[in-house]
């Protein structure tokens, strides 16, 4: 009896593995947790403050609250730990009619911001895909 329990408990855990490995790594994870997360939101600053598209919507932002914000929302849409504590992205972006250029060249910010902290391209596009719903709050509003 006993040798069947442990030969239950062990087929248990190798399910558990094999489980694991078929999973794909989950995107929290991919993007390197909160710490890879907030290197890509500081390098896409830097990025947004070259980028002569878009940079003069930031001017008088208050960019290190926009870092923990833009940081806590990636990190909640990507399923990590976090909380967003912000306003939501309607309140945020309303009455500035941002435009789908605009929306665009922050999306390519983001694809540099990503490419230059050394993030997989898989890995880019499944981060892309969770963020693509912001824009019904954010364009026009
Ligand atoms: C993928 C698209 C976008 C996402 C996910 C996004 C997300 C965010 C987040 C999370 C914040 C911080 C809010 C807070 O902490 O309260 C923010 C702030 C801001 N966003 Fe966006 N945004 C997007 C597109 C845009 C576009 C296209 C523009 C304009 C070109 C823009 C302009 C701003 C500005 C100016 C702020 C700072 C507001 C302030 O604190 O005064 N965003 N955005």
């Amino acid at each position: 009896m006993k040798q069947l329990f442990i030969g239950l408990c062990v087929s248990f855990l190798l399910m558990a593995c094999a489980n694991q490995s078929s999973t794909e790594q989950s995107l929290y994870d991919a993007l390197g947790q909160y710490e890879g997360i907030t290197k890509i939101t500081h390098q896409l600053i830097l990025v947004i403050a070259k980028d002569e598209r878009v940079k003069h919507r930031y001017k008088g932002a208050n960019m290190s609250k926009f870092k923990k914000g833009m940081s806590d929302y990636v990190c909640v849409a990507v399923g990590g730990p976090c909380e967003y504590k912000g306003d939501n992205m309607q309140l945020v972006h309303a009455g500035h009619n941002y435009t789908n250029t605009e929306f665009n060249a922050i999306v390519d910010d983001l694809i540099l911001a990503m490419e230059q902290c050394g993030i997989p391209v898989t890995t880019q596009n499944r981060l892309l895909a969770k963020l693509a719903p912001t824009y019904k709050d954010v364009v026009y509003q």
